[in-house]
């Protein structure tokens, strides 16, 4: 899916087909912008870097913040930005919980969460939204009324393409039976935690990668949460960005690029310098050799 860039244009990490729309590999993850909470005016200039630098397709949810940066988007981007909007329902801000978060899996609850969606971005549609289903680590599990059957979601989600209110389908911790039964309701995407160190969905990417399905991990980095393995802790990394002169996510990020064409990374960041070493990542060549040792990184 990765297609020759438009002469004139400059995409950071080259150009990928995404929901039927020309793209740059790397997008950004807005997550992080809720640590921006007592600084909006230094998120929306990040927002507004990202697009100076040829990002042109943003990851974020109503949850984020309790819809704090889908509201800092609304403000930082343009029509003329051309920017692909992702969020992701299947959850609600839960801001006394012990996680901030609590599934809303049901297919009134994913109705009521685009509704959420649609006002706090003030846009017509969503052009990608992401059903986050419970059922693949890390984090809530469903139970009890939050146990719903996929198929019952993919109608309610098929529902609201048909309505216009998304433009298209993508799914978030699926598992590989699951994506399976989804394929034929046409998704779009995968957004599952993978990364250099964490590599337990190869062949839920192999599968997308055969669909034409883009691969947009979360975690590209390990994440913020401790805990996780950081690709920037790693030692092979560290040499590999020793010997080529740069950082360690720009070659944990370079390392995402080389591996399958379908994956469009969404690193995030609350810092400008770090987003732009994260553009800079796209046009790093990582050769034979250094892949092999970075792929015996398995996870
Ligand atoms: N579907 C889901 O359930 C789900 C779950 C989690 C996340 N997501 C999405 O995926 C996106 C990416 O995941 P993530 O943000 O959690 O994790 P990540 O991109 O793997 O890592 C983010 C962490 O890496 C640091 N970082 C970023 N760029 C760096 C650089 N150039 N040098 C050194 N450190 C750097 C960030 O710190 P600084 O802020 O200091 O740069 C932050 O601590 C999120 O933003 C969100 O949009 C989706």
């Amino acid at each position: 899916m990765p297609t020759p860039d438009t002469p004139g244009t400059r995409r950071p990490g080259g150009s990928a087909v995404f929901a039927g729309r020309t793209v740059s590999r790397i997008g950004y993850g807005a997550m992080q912008l809720t640590r921006l909470e007592n600084d909006p005016d230094q998120a929306i200039t990040l927002l507004r870097r990202a697009v100076e630098l040829g990002i042109d397709h943003v990851d974020t949810a109503q949850f984020y913040g309790n819809g704090f940066v889908n509201e800092l988007i609304r403000e930082a981007l343009r029509r003329e930005d051309e920017v692909l909007v992702v969020s992701k329902i299947g959850a609600d801000a839960d801001p006394g919980g012990a996680v901030h978060l609590r599934l809303a899996q049901r297919p009134e609850e994913l109705r009521a969460s685009v509704e959420d969606n649609l006002k706090s971005l003030g846009l017509e549609q969503i052009a990608v939204m992401n059903l986050r289903r419970p059922d693949d680590r890390p984090g809530l599990r469903g139970e009890g009324d939050q146990a719903v059957d996929l198929d019952d979601q993919l109608a309610a989600m098929t529902a609201m393409r048909d309505e216009g209110k998304i433009g298209a389908i993508g799914l978030s911790h699926i598992t590989l039976d699951g994506l399976r039964r989804a394929i034929p309701a046409g998704i779009v995407c995968v957004q599952n935690a993978y990364s250099l160190l964490d590599r337990r969905d190869e062949e839920l990417l192999s599968l997308c990668l055969a669909e034409g399905i883009a691969w947009v991990p979360f975690f590209p980095l390990g994440g913020a949460v401790p805990g996780l393995p950081k690709v920037t802790e790693d030692p092979a990394v560290r040499a590999a960005a020793e010997t080529l002169e740069r950082s360690p996510s720009q070659v944990g990020l370079a390392w995402l690029l080389h591996h399958a064409p379908n994956v469009l990374p969404i690193p995030g960041t609350a810092g400008v310098e770090h987003l732009e070493s994260n553009v800079a990542a796209g046009s790093i060549h990582l050769d034979d050799a250094v892949m092999a040792t970075l792929d015996a990184r398995r996870g």
